[in-house]
């Protein structure tokens, strides 16, 4: 079956909303849990400001129906003061992983997240993602849009061309992809990724998965995906309730303007505390 026919219907709600058909949002049941999520965001060492800035917005969210964990992924260090810093960061959140590649070598890198995944992480996850350090991801609407897809053989994310609503030609933007569990452990085995991995590397992933036949399963989420309005021609589009990511936000003003918009802040409750 063509899964864009099946799931073009598909309409996230926002988890900041409350009406009568969508209290299961609000529900913590494990019980409820229906699937796990690794989210790996792509940054770089010295991005210690971005990286404490991601932490607050995805330490604040999660999903009823998804275990979902996020952490930050960067090649060898290359400073003697990254040893410490990081060290520190790593000591107190835990949230860091770095692999065996070098930053400033064009090539590489998401091949070395994907293929070393499986034998870093201590435990599988139904599906792994790769995320740039200028997307925001809404974890929620996120796992809902995952919950009616397969957990096999699914390559997820927003489709170029910008313009393309057909997830089964070209591949996903790196703003924010994910493969489930058995693709990731494909590109980590087969030798078709490995012989080639210099080039744009969200291009190179679906390259990859055609040259192999695999990602039967595909699932483009427009116009929930997009980039920040003005910033990219067809790819952007105005901030919508129904959102799961925005990309390239790279100034402050875009991420407030973001985080207005989806009422990320007025989740706070009163307290004799603070007065905001
Ligand atoms: C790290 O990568 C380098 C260069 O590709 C390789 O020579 C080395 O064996 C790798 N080290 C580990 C621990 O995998
Ligand atoms: C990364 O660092 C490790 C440990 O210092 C080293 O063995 C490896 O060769 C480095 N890899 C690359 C690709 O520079
Ligand atoms: C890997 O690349 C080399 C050189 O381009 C080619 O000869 C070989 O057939 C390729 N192997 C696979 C498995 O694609
Ligand atoms: C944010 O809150 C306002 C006011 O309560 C509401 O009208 C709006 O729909 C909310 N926006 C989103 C994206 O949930």
């Amino acid at each position: 079956m063509n899964l864009t026919e099946k799931f073009s219907d598909i309409r996230v709600k926002s988890p900041l909303v409350a009406s009568p058909d969508n209290t299961i949002i609000f529900q913590k049941t494990p019980s409820h849990v229906q699937f796990s999520l690794f989210i790996g965001i792509l940054t770089r060492p010295d991005k210690y400001d971005r990286r404490h800035f991601l932490r607050l917005v995805y330490g604040i969210q999660s999903s009823p129906i998804a275990n979902i964990d996020v952490k930050f992924i960067f090649c060898n260090l290359t400073k003697p003061e990254q040893r410490v810093f990081i060290t520190l960061e790593i000591m107190r959140f835990n949230d860091i992983i770095i692999l065996n590649c070098s930053e400033n070598m064009n090539s590489g890198k998401t091949y070395t997240y994907f293929s070393s995944i499986p034998r870093i992480l201590s435990r599988r996850y139904d599906y792994v993602m790769k995320a740039d350090d200028d997307v925001f991801i809404r974890l929620a609407p996120l796992a809902l849009s995952l919950e009616p897809l397969p957990r096999i053989d699914l390559y997820y994310g927003f489709v170029i061309p910008c313009a393309s609503m057909n997830p089964s030609i070209d591949y996903m933007s790196g703003m924010g992809f994910l493969l489930s569990w058995d693709l990731v452990e494909w590109i980590g085995n087969s030798d078709i990724p490995a012989n080639d991995t210099y080039g744009p590397e969200d291009k190179l992933v679906g390259k990859w998965l055609n040259m192999g036949n695999k990602a039967k399963n595909r699932f483009s989420n427009k116009p929930a995906m997009y980039d920040y309005p003005g910033t990219n021609g067809r790819c952007s589009h105005e901030l919508i309730p129904q959102t799961v990511a925005v990309h390239r936000l790279k100034q402050w003003d875009q991420w407030l303007h973001v985080l207005n918009f989806f009422n990320v802040t007025k989740e706070l409750k009163y307290s004799n505390l603070y007065s905001i």
